[in-house]
């Protein structure tokens, strides 16, 4: 505890963390650390490198020699520069999604990426998410939430989310993404995807965006004894 709050918030890919994320920071005044962002910036930049993601040193290369840099726009929202480019879209594209899960195996990628995460906690009352905050970026985060739902129930959500943003993409095809990313995810040797012994398990497959919030809003307040907006 170093006088500011931090609440983890991990799980697989379309469990809905940083949507939850992002709207619990807002309601309760924390600032909203999505680290998938960065791993997904240097999927990009390793992307347009043309490199073998899966060779570690390769990917270091790039990530030593990388100008990744992470802004708060004045509606509060996250944006990932690369060499002074905003690449907060393009990021999003789900080629990338597949290119961050790659680099984001390797232990070195990891380590390197570790100090820049932990920076925003020692200097804000934070809610990150990501696959590893519980259990090794913040394991003293105050509160830990393990966000899940089953791949279907994500993949429908995914799709929604893609097919808004006008992306033409099929049902399969995400559902065959989410699977490949939570099998990477959860059976990579360094930091795998799991939940901390100490964090609270939500399942979402059966709840609305709604009931989710409410959910993880009561475990916030009971855990701070913190009502939204009161800590700013
Ligand atoms: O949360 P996301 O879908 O934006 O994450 C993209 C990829 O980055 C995901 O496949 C796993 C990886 N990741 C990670 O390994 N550790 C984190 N803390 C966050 C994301």
């Amino acid at each position: 505890m170093n006088g500011y709050y931090a609440v983890a918030i991990d799980g697989p890919s379309g469990s809905g963390k940083s949507t939850m994320a992002r709207k619990l920071a807002k309601a309760f005044g924390f600032l909203y650390v999505d680290t998938g962002a960065i791993y997904r910036t240097l999927g990009l930049a390793c992307s347009r490198a043309g490199i073998d993601r899966r060779d570690a040193k390769e990917v270091m290369k790039i990530l030593s020699g990388l100008d990744l840099q992470i802004r708060y726009n004045e509606a509060g929202e996250q944006c990932m520069l690369l060499s002074g480019e905003d690449v907060s879209r393009e990021i999003r594209l789900p080629e990338i999604s597949l290119a961050a899960s790659d680099v984001s195996a390797h232990q070195e990628v990891r380590s390197f990426l570790l100090d820049l995460q932990r920076k925003f906690a020692r200097e804000n009352d934070i809610i990150m998410d990501g696959r590893d905050i519980g259990t090794v970026v913040l394991p003293d985060a105050e509160l830990k939430i393990f966000l899940t739902a089953s791949p279907e129930a994500r993949a429908r959500r995914r799709l929604a989310e893609l097919l808004e943003k006008g992306e033409n993409v099929r049902f399969e095809e995400v559902l065959r993404d989410i699977i490949i990313r939570d099998e990477q995810d959860t059976t990579r040797a360094a930091a795998p995807l799991r939940k901390a012994a100490d964090a609270v398990e939500v399942d979402s497959s059966e709840m609305n965006a709604e009931e989710t919030y409410g959910r993880l809003c009561e475990i916030i307040i009971n855990r701070f004894a913190l009502a939204p907006e009161e800590k700013q």
